[in-house]
């Protein structure tokens, strides 16, 4: 798909300024290579009915990770910068934080970071090739815990299934929250989703932390993990048949 960088448009000409303007490191000069950087940092999608070209964006052909709803970009910065091997990309709609984004990748030079000012949905459904991304962060998904307001999560058995398909063979979904209910309802639409298998190993994956993270566990809130793990019909039907095998000998053995 066609993306552009961040200067077609007055509102976002101003983005591009202030990503590469003084406010970025106190005085930095429009001109210099840091502030071209810094241009480039911000994506916007300009047609949804045409894929995300990955090697286009990031210049090279690496494993892709996605930070959907990446907020102020301090986890996306830092796993850019642990993994330079691999491409992330942040998804994040609210301008200032897709500011904040931009800064930081910009601040620590990092080549392999990227923000694309949109909506998550839509860009999962629409941009994402198939089989393309290793792995899908969500970190700390806007819970919306009023009930009239539950039909605005985010997590449904249709976006899953839309993730299922964009991951790679052997990819996965991480999903962190310290909101317990709304963690109970993603498990529950699990066993309708094909091709996505949860990890049992779920706690220790994250080398780096996000910012609604480092405030909930300072407010001592408990934060729930889960792992989905990509898995083909053939494996997934295989892993269910020594339970399903042992569920019928008990039954004929009670
Ligand atoms: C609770 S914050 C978490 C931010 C970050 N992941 C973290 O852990 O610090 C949720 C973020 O998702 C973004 N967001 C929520 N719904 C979105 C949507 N439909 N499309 C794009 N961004 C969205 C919000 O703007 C916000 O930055």
């Amino acid at each position: 798909m066609e993306t552009k960088v961040c200067r077609r448009s007055l509102l976002t000409e101003s983005l591009a300024l202030f990503c590469t303007g003084e406010k970025l490191s106190g005085g930095m000069p429009r001109n210099t290579p840091l502030a071209a950087a810094a241009r480039a940092v911000e994506l916007l999608p300009t047609d949804f009915s045409k894929a995300l070209e990955f090697r286009e964006i990031f210049g090279r052909s690496a494993p892709v990770e996605i930070d959907l709803g990446c907020g102020d970009g301090l986890f996306l910065a830092a796993m850019a910068e642990q993994n330079p091997g691999h491409d992330f990309l942040g998804i994040e709609q609210t301008i200032g934080r897709v500011r904040s984004t931009c800064r930081k990748i910009t601040q620590k030079r990092l080549p392999n970071a990227r923000v694309l000012r949109t909506e998550i949905a839509d860009t999962v459904r629409h941009l994402l090739p198939p089989s393309s991304v290793e792995v899908i962060h969500l970190m700390f998904p806007d819970p919306w815990p009023k009930r009239r307001h539950h039909r605005r999560r985010l997590i449904t058995e249709d976006f899953l299934r839309s993730i299922a398909r964009a991951l790679t063979a052997h990819g996965s979904l991480r999903i962190v929250t310290d909101h317990a209910e709304y963690f109970e309802q993603i498990a529950r639409l699990l066993p309708r989703v094909p091709h996505l298998s949860r990890d049992s190993e779920a706690s220790a994956y994250h080398s780096a932390t996000s910012t609604f993270e480092e405030r909930f566990r300072d407010r001592g809130a408990e934060i729930h993990r889960l792992r989905l793990r990509k898995v083909s019909e053939k494996a997934r039907t295989l892993e269910h048949l020594p339970r399903q095998s042992e569920g019928s000998r008990r039954e004929e053995n009670p």
